[in-house]
């Protein structure tokens, strides 16, 4: 085990005690199984991300889920994590209407589904909503670039950081999310130079997905990681395992067993079920207590 593992629950200040040093991992988790093998096997960070639209539900983009989706789910990693921090994934929409509704959305997480954090989408023009959060006491994890609940103002899922508006804008949203509290900020598709000038930037931690190798953290959906998404997997995941083919090797297996074990047993002519003889003391004899 490297020397850095925090062995305890991975706490918040010790994410932030790690910028700059070891790099630090993050995987989305949306179901207790899963979690808990990741979280055994020593990931420092458990993202239950609204993923889970695309990736579990199979939905088109991450917008349909709910707040209460995002609950059920995070319970169940939260159940399983004993060392990672447990984030929950503020849905569409969970956040934007009112500074108010985002405190009692993100306080959520953390009352009735266990979470120790929350994440959330958008850059300077959410930074008092960050504020107003973590002044509740709730630690917000940033995300910025590629931000799929904004799908379609933005129109496609594309790289950020290209025009020096975007890569100013990606800068002074980097600084705003730090001002503003957050703990740590996950740059998306975010140009790989760019996300390296903001990593020596600002004092939090940053969480690299599509943006180079230079972020204090990086994170991946585990389905892509492992093979088993149903669709594409975007080009910088680079996949360590192909889980569909044991998986279906498995499952043809047990169809071969099933098939093999006997043969088929043949229905006898159809005979009339026996009547049923009805109780004379009303079932009393019968009753069982539980
Ligand atoms: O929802 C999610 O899984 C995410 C990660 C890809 C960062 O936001």
């Amino acid at each position: 085990m490297s020397s850095h593992v925090a062995t305890k629950q991975v706490t918040v200040p010790w994410i932030r005690s790690q910028k700059g040093k070891e790099k630090l991992t993050m995987l989305t988790a949306y179901d207790y199984p899963t979690a808990l093998f990741l979280d055994e096997a020593g990931v420092d960070m458990l993202l239950v991300g609204d993923s889970v639209a695309t990736v579990m539900y199979g939905e088109p983009n991450t917008l349909a889920v709910t707040m209460d989706d995002m609950l059920r789910h995070t319970r169940a990693v939260a159940r399983a994590a004993k060392r990672a921090l447990v984030i929950g994934d503020m849905p569409f929409m969970s956040y934007q209407v009112s500074r108010e509704q985002a405190v009692t959305n993100a306080g959520r997480f953390l009352k009735e589904a266990g979470a120790q954090a929350v994440k959330l989408e958008g850059g300077t023009e959410v930074a008092e909503t960050i504020k107003a959060i973590t002044t509740a006491g709730i630690p917000v994890c940033a995300h910025i670039g590629l931000t799929p609940q904004s799908i379609n103002a933005m129109g496609t899922y594309r790289m950020h950081g290209k025009t020096n508006e975007e890569r100013q804008y990606l800068l002074d949203s980097a600084y705003a999310a730090a001002a503003a509290g957050a703990f740590a900020v996950v740059l998306e598709c975010v140009e790989a130079n760019l996300a390296t000038e903001i990593t020596k930037a600002i004092k939090i931690p940053t969480v690299g997905i599509g943006a180079g190798t230079n972020c204090d953290a990086q994170v991946l959906v585990i389905n892509d990681l492992v093979g088993l998404t149903a669709g594409r997997v975007p080009k910088f995941v680079a996949p360590l395992a192909n889980l569909k083919e044991p998986l279906q090797e498995a499952v043809k297996s047990f169809i071969a067993r099933t098939r093999q074990a006997a043969p088929p047993v043949e229905v006898q002519e159809a005979v009339a079920p026996p009547t049923p003889t009805l109780p004379t003391d009303g079932g009393k004899a019968h009753a069982v207590s539980h």
